[in-house]
Formats: structure tokens, C-alpha cells, sequence
């Protein structure tokens, strides 16, 4: 199975395999991959005649040191699971020398506003982050689709945002979210809950269902103070934001519009694990 740990071996691989321009599907992760990020595999394995998994836990994308730190690291165990499903599957495993070259430092981008919300207000830098590495793997991987969860719906509308100002010539796929069969959005950070946490967690798919419904007949506002009410009384949660927004400038909703598309976001905390999530409101 290919596995290359540096751009410069990918890239020869690639012009070896590739002289005919084949198309190339990329699925970028941070790895401890589990079916949500198989699922986007799968998607480009049916897309592309090749498909590149990038595998890398992108420092300048926390902003909380902590948890960078903690971040599962599980190479041995997601080449397995890789393998698994499609031995033809290439897999890009740098080192933070190989992408960064001693300068761990982001740019800074501007994505008309989309970076001001929810997860840009609460995690400072982070989109900076996670425009530099995706910028970057587009330069080394130059794909022609590439596959992004809508689990992290505001990163997929600011990757297209990037791809749009930067002309980058890539077709941005989104794909829908993964869920244990108890309805919590599968993650990696997961893997550091407790089962009990894991199991109680299915509240926060439960809640979103229920402010879905309600979306219906009441205002974003009123639904907003529900699902604040509603965590209120689970102890081991701590919301940290609910908030209703448009899909396309991901803007709080004040008033509906009969034709906009609005989705449910949220972030809470578990034993100190930060879950995001969100929810189609249509
Ligand atoms: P990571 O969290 O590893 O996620 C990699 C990709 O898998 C993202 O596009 C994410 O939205 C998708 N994904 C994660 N959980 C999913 C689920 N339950 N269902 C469907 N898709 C899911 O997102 C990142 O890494 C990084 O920010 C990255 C884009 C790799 C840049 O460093």
C-alpha cells in the first residue's frame, strides 16, 4: 500500500502514476480515522481513479495548545483501516518539518466574513490554520475533487470560500455527516471520552432533532433559548454556543426568510472534550 511520508516522494510517485492526468480525489484528515472519514473515501474512490488520504495533525489550526497535545495520533491503526477498504488508496503522511519547514506560522486570510462566526469567534486563528494547510495540500496534491464533512459545515463553506479567491482549480465536495447508531456525529475527539460520556452524549443529536421541529413554528430566537433551557439540565455539558444561521454567510438568523437555508450549530463540552455538530433546518 503507498505510503509516503514527505511531498517530494509523493510527488514523483504521482508523476509516475500519472502521465495520463488521471483525476485525483484528496481527502484531507488529521487521522484517528473512523467511518466518518471513511465515508469520504468512499465518496472519492467512486469519483477519481486515484485517491489521496492526507493524514496530519496541523499545529497551527489550535488555538488551544492542550489540545493539540491530546490530539490521538493513530498512524499504525488508520493504515490498517486504509488498507482495509482499498489497498490503491495513497496515503500522505508528513511530518511538521516536511509541510512547515521550521516556519510554524499561518497566514492570515480573509473570507468575506465567514471566519467572524460561531467557531472563528470562539477559536481565534483557527481557520488561518486551517487555510494555510489545506492551501498547502492543494499546492502539493493538486486535485481535481477533493472531500470535505459537512460535520465541520463552516470549515467546508470557508474551503470553498478559498478556492473561489485563490482560483485554486479544485472541486470541493461535501459530504453528509457520520453518525454512531446512538445519533452523537462520529469524531476523533471521541476517542478521549469516558463510554459514559459517549453514551450520554447521544443528547446532543437528540436536542438538535427537537430544535429542528421546533424551527418550524417558532422564531431562531425562541428555539436558541430551548436548546440553551434543555442543556441546562445535564450537568456534565457545558454549552459553550447554540446558534441558528444561514448556510451561505453562515450569519445568525434574526428573522427567517422564506427561501434561505438555515442550520443548526452548536459546540459543547464533555469531561473537557469540545463536540461540534450541526443540523440541516429545511
Ligand atoms: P478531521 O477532523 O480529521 O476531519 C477530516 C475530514 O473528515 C473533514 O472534512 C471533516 O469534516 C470530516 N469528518 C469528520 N467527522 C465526520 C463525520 N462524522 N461525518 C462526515 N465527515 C466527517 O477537519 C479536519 O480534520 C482538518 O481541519 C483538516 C481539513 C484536515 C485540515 O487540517
Amino acid at each position: 500500500m503507498p505510503i509516503f511520508y514527505t511531498q517530494k516522494e509523493l510527488q514523483l510517485h504521482l508523476k509516475n502514476i500519472d502521465n495520463q492526468r488521471l483525476s485525483i480525489g484528496f481527502v484531507p484528515t488529521m487521522g484517528a480515522l473512523h467511518k466518518g472519514h471513511l465515508s469520504l473515501m468512499e465518496q472519492s474512490l467512486k469519483e477519481n481513479k486515484i485517491t489521496i488520504l492526507s493524514i496530519f495533525v496541523n499545529p497551527t489550526q489550535f488555538n488551544n495548545p492542550e489540545d493539540l497535545k491530546k490530539y490521538p495520533r493513530t498512524l499504525e491503526n488508520d493504515v490498517k483501516l486504509v488498507e482495509q477498504l482499498n489497498k490503491n488508496i495513497i496515503i500522505y503522511a508528513p511530518s511538521v518539518e516536511d509541510i512547515y519547514e521550521g516556519n510554524t506560522i499561518s497566514t492570515k486570510f480573509n473570507y468575506d466574513g465567514l471566519e467572524n462566526q460561531m467557531e472563528g469567534k470562539h477559536r481565534p486563528g483557527h481557520f488561518d490554520g486551517v487555510g494555510t494547510i489545506v492551501k498547502k495540500l492543494f499546492e502539493i496534491t493538486n486535485p481535481t475533487n477533493a472531500y470535505f464533512g459537512e460535520k465541520d459545515f463552516q470549515q467546508l463553506q470557508i474551503v470553498k470560500k478559498l478556492v473561489s479567491k485563490y482560483k485554486i482549480p479544485v472541486t470541493i465536495i461535501g459530504c453528509p455527516i457520520h453518525r454512531e447508531t446512538n445519533g452523537l456525529a462520529m469524531s476523533s475527539r471521541n476517542e478521549r471520552l469516558s463510554s459514559e460520556a459517549r453514551n450520554e452524549a447521544k443528547i446532543i443529536y437528540k436536542i438538535l432533532l427537537e430544535a429542528k421541529t421546533k424551527f418550524k413554528n417558532l422564531s431562531a430566537n425562541k428555539v436558541t433559548q430551548f436548546v440553551e433551557k434543555e442543556f441546562k439540565k445535564y450537568p456534565n455539558f457545558n454549552l459553550e454556543y447554540f446558534e441558528i444561521a444561514d448556510e451561505d454567510t453562515l450569519l445568525t438568523c434574526k428573522r427567517k426568510v422564506n427561501n434561505k437555508k438555515y442550520r443548526g450549530f452548536i459546540a459543547v463540552f464533555i469531561e473537557n472534550v469540545r463536540l461540534i455538530d450541526n443540523i440541516s433546518l429545511k
